[in-house]
């Protein structure tokens, strides 16, 4: 029998420009009706114009199949007409402490500064996105955030706050304590502990920021989303890059996760007994916390085992020559 889903949602997304921008949109627009797409290019989108500009781009990308680009502008200080006359382009503001991670080097580096725009942001019911990430010790960095989050929560009640691509037991006792944080969760992050990227020999393709923790972390990580926290959004944080920025001295972080994100994740529900929990992670959770109802469309995934390619253009793909059980129907076998 098919799997049927509606309007799956892919909240945190990596989608680049260009010709990487052309190799990887159609994989999200195969499987998702839209998803938020981050602003951190070589040169971040932190103006309406860059932002209609790159919103063109990657419709082009998608082209002919539909898919909504939430788009997202780079966190600086914004006046309040600039966020006024952004706030019906944008699904929220995505924050990175500077050079955190992948060009974020424009990022927060005084977090002293930043109450005035996020006080806009409430007042403006503009959702603000956050990569929770310090510059400790590297196991650390999302703890030591926390105490970020917590500030935000209380400081800014009515402001939705996101934080993206948890990977903590703590990250996510902390949702509980306030019903003004929702957060992301990769499939990667369901999947692997520390001991996958460096427990044997190093594996780049498993190299992401945050890092991945503790098999105690991954297991807090997964009982929580099975059981269907309605809190928790899925957000793959595929993010590609080319072999050659992997596998090289001075890898580069990211997970390139677009193509098997949702046979992968039915297949996880799937040995979990909670395929019907599906729907909520994809879908239903992220438009309650983001007050959106995405355009109408049904996807569908088939019994049908199928293998990842060793490479789709210059990307390795995630689970790259792994057999997966689920499928999209005729799709991906032949990229
Ligand atoms: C992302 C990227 O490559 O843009 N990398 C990553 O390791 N996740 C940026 C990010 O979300 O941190
Ligand atoms: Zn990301």
């Amino acid at each position: 029998m098919p799997l049927l889903l509606d309007s799956p949602l892919d909240m945190h997304l990596h989608l680049r420009e260009q010709e990487m921008l052309r190799l990887v949109a159609p994989f999200s627009a195969a499987q998702f009706a839209g998803g938020v797409v981050m602003p951190n290019l070589v040169e971040p989108v932190d103006s309406l114009a860059r932002l209609r500009a790159y919103r063109t781009a990657i419709t082009a990308a998608c082209d002919p199949v539909p898919f909504t680009p939430y788009m997202t502008l780079f966190f600086r200080e914004y006046s309040r007409e600039e966020l006024l006359a952004a706030r019906d382009a944008i699904i929220g503001l995505k924050l990175y402490p500077a050079g955190i991670t992948t060009q974020s080097e424009a990022g927060v580096s005084d977090f002293d500064r930043i109450g005035a725009t996020v006080a806009l942001l409430e007042e403006l019911d503009i959702p603000l996105l956050v990569h929770g990430e310090t510059n400790g010790f590297v196991m650390d960095r999302e703890h030591e955030f926390l105490a970020t989050y917590q500030w935000l929560a209380e400081t800014f009640p009515r402001l939705r706050i996101v934080m993206e691509h948890i990977t903590t037991a703590e990250a996510v006792a902390l949702l509980d304590r306030f019903d003004n944080l929702a957060a992301t969760v990769t499939l990667h992050h369901l999947m692997i502990t520390l001991d996958d990227v460096a427990g044997g020999l190093l594996q780049p393709d498993l190299f992401c920021k945050p890092i991945a923790k503790t098999p105690r972390d991954r297991e807090a990580l997964c009982a929580a989303v099975f059981q269907g926290h309605p809190r928790l959004l899925f957000g793959s944080d595929s993010a590609p890059h080319p072999r050659h920025k992997k596998e090289c001295c001075g890898c580069a972080a990211g997970v390139f996760s677009a193509p098997v994100a949702l046979p992968m994740l039915a297949q996880l529900f799937e040995e979990a007994d909670c395929l019907e929990r599906l729907q909520g992670f994809v879908s239903t959770n992220a438009c309650a916390f983001y007050r959106i109802i995405p355009p109408p469309k049904t996807v569908e995934l088939q019994r049908k085992p199928w293998r990842v390619p060793e490479q789709y253009g210059t990307v390795r793909p995630f689970l790259a020559g792994r057999e997966l059980r689920w499928s999209m129907p005729d799709k991906q076998e032949q990229s």
